[in-house]
């Protein structure tokens, strides 16, 4: 597989190069040279989750990998379905957060490490990561207790839930967690700065386990042709997709599953009021404002990373970025539709209610609505319970990390003092 720099187009990685660096020259993002067609998608849908997906990756991986190897990776990181639900009349819920840290991001974490367990040059790596909530919990239990990897995550001090705190700061060992005084965009900030440090990248082996690691976006496209897999084939051919969106890597990877085959009528990109993109795809100007605190806190990106690919796919295939749906939702038009759904018997978080309240805006007749439930609800109890006056149940997972000590240290915005801490944490 050939991948390109999109910002310096003469950098040109395969994928193991892609998975161990991450992040290209001048902070550019890696994307696919080329993209494979599936000419036959019934057959594909018929195949099982892990067969289907076993193809699916080893069509974009190309030969680099052979077709058994990357069995094996799909295999040990896709242990888990996800369904999809029916949630009212034609509306259905994808839900994604059956893994072991009960969100979506435990695909793209879990297959990133498999992968990069595969094409390690036996090096001393270490992955910088930020997150606003999610990416964290999956990436430090992908990477828990690997070898010779060291895993450093950043996250804005304060500003995700408690929850989701516990999730991934209370594990120790080659995880360590970095509570930053800012926001998201921040901590993100500082990662690209890391990247842009070439001696600090040799040091340390430096990788990113972000959404810009384009592995965890090729697996990310498997659950879209999962979600299709589930559904009638008239229901599919007038499918409408709804993505809660942040870092827009979940938008990117749907894009991509339509690129390869998947026959998705249109793409909902749904934001909180950090609407950097609905206000683009409207006004045609890029205008990223101060990133506001909401109750769908990990969707809280002013200024997302995974823009560019988003734009690149839609250069290459010539799909005009007004085809995209649209549409940003305060915090109490997310908290009426976590109750609407609460009311029809579905049980959803901020996150997922968002893009369910797009959809439903925007479906037309004869269309099916499919919207992505990124998180389990109970990781966002606090605002659940506060918004259904409820008491839901801790999952066992949450249950046993609630009750742990978090290890995490506290950090300034500062670059310098993250070097610091790189450099510590290498023993
Ligand atoms: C629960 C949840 N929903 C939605 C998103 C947004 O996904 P993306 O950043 O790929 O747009 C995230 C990302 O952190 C998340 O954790």
């Amino acid at each position: 597989m050939k991948l390109y720099n999109i910002k310096e187009n003469d950098q040109q990685v395969s994928f193991a190069q892609a998975v161990r660096q991450g992040l290209g020259r001048n902070q550019g993002l890696f994307f696919p040279s080329e993209l494979p067609s599936f000419e036959d998608v019934d057959a594909l849908l018929a195949e099982d989750f892990v067969t289907r997906s076993t193809k699916i990756l080893s069509a974009l991986i190309g030969d680099e990998l052979s077709e058994e190897t990357v069995n094996a990776i799909v295999d040990a990181a896709f242990q888990f379905p996800a369904p999809i639900k029916p949630v009212t009349g034609n509306i259905y819920a994808l839900e994604l957060f059956h893994g072991p840290t009960l969100a979506f991001k435990d695909f793209g974490g879990r297959f990133m490490a498999q992968s990069l367990a595969v094409v390690s040059d036996g090096g001393k790596i270490t992955i910088l990561t930020a997150t606003s909530g999610d990416t964290g919990a999956a990436v430090a239990h992908a990477f828990y207790g690997m070898e010779d990897i060291n895993v450093v995550i950043l996250y804005p001090k304060g500003k995700i839930s408690p929850l989701q705190e516990k999730l991934f700061c209370t594990l120790g060992n080659n995880i360590h967690t970095v509570a930053i005084d800012g926001d998201f965009d921040a901590c993100q900030a500082l990662v690209k700065q890391a990247f842009d440090d070439p001696k600090l990248r040799g040091d340390i082996g430096l990788n990113s386990a972000n959404s810009i690691n384009i592995s965890r976006l090729m697996a990310q496209v498997c659950y879209y042709f999962e979600a299709a897999a589930q559904m009638s084939k008239e229901q599919r051919n007038n499918l409408v997709i709804s993505v809660p969106s942040g870092n827009f890597g979940n938008l990117t990877a749907g894009l991509l599953a339509k690129a390869l085959g998947l026959p998705i009528k249109r793409f909902i990109a749904a934001t909180n009021v950090n609407d950097t993109v609905p206000r683009y795809l409207d006004s045609g100007n890029w205008e990223p404002k101060p990133t506001i605190a909401t109750t769908s806190n990990a969707m809280d990106v002013s200024q997302p990373n995974n823009w560019p690919r988003i734009e690149e796919l839609c250069r290459i295939k010539e799909w005009g970025l007004e085809t995209l749906g649209k549409g940003a939702v305060t915090d109490e038009q997310s908290a009426q539709s976590v109750q609407v759904l609460f009311d029809m018997g579905y049980l959803c978080e901020p996150h997922g209610a968002i893009a369910y309240r797009v959809l439903d805006e925007q479906l037309k007749e004869g269309e099916t609505g499919l919207f992505l439930c990124t998180a389990h609800p109970a990781k966002f109890k606090e605002v659940v319970d506060d918004i259904l006056d409820s008491n839901i149940d801790l999952p066992g997972p949450l249950a046993k990390h609630a009750a742990m000590d978090l290890l995490s240290e506290d950090l300034a915005n500062d670059f310098e003092l993250l070097k610091e801490v790189l450099y510590r944490v290498q023993g």
